[in-house]
């Protein structure tokens, strides 16, 4: 995937632009992940701090929120983010220029342009419900981060699900809407469908639900 632009991206990507990117903390990580989705961020912060190794590779890394706040196990980790959004990119690589990440715009849908086995620790957070699709095809991407991840290594990460999950009227209602306009596919995606892909793709895991969002830590 080489220089695609904003307008080239799927709704569920383009979205992230450098507007909604400089409200995305505020509204999302603080507000809706606590009073909609029902998972205040610190379990998601502790699903970081759990999992990432000293080199680690981050998949749709939005502002770079949760790698901002993560302790890693080294003072100077080596990161690297891949997103098809470049806004996405510019955003997440600025919040963590100390740790001077490399940055690669590439679709996680499709196996990554990397050398594989390389990560100690690969990050899906809150990526699966945005991409297009039915739950087990969009979880091809545990394949993708599999390959890119050292045996022993960690996969991880967090979902909004859809299905078999109770939603408040403000979920229902936003679930509505970002479903309708395409920034969220998710209404069918459920804990079951995860849990079967979790199993498929790694020898050991373990899958969480809090509140509407499904919690997924697995070694390769
Ligand atoms: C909801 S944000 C998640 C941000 C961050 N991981 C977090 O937990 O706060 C989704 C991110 O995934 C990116 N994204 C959406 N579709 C993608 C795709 N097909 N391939 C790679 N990145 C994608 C968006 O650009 C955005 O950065």
């Amino acid at each position: 995937m080489s220089s695609v632009t904003q307008s080239d991206l799927p709704t569920s990507a383009a979205v992230y632009s450098p507007f909604t990117l400089a409200l995305y903390d505020l509204i999302v990580v603080h507000l809706s992940c606590r009073f909609v989705w029902r998972c205040p961020s610190v379990e998601m912060l502790a699903l970081y701090n759990r999992n990432t190794g000293a080199s680690h590779l981050d998949v749709g890394p939005g502002t770079g929120y949760f790698l901002d706040h993560a302790t890693f196990p080294v003072p100077r980790p080596e990161i690297t983010l891949v997103d098809c959004n470049l806004a996405s990119l510019r955003s997440a690589a600025r919040r963590i220029k100390r740790y001077s990440p490399r940055t690669i715009q590439a679709d996680a849908l499709q196996p990554l342009p990397m050398e594989v086995a390389r990560f100690d620790s690969a990050a899906a957070n809150f990526l699966l419900h945005c991409l297009p699709g039915a739950l087990h095809d969009k979880t091809a991407l545990f394949d993708h981060l599999k390959h890119q991840v050292k045996p022993g290594g960690k996969v991880f990460g967090s979902t909004i699900l859809g299905r078999g999950v109770e939603q408040g009227w403000l979920g229902r209602k936003l679930m509505r809407i970002y479903n309708s306009k395409g920034i969220f596919s998710n209404t069918e995606d459920s804990l079951d469908v995860l849990d079967k892909a979790l199993a498929a793709s790694f020898r050991s895991y373990r899958l969480r639900l809090a509140g509407t969002v499904a919690m997924f830590e697995a070694v390769v």
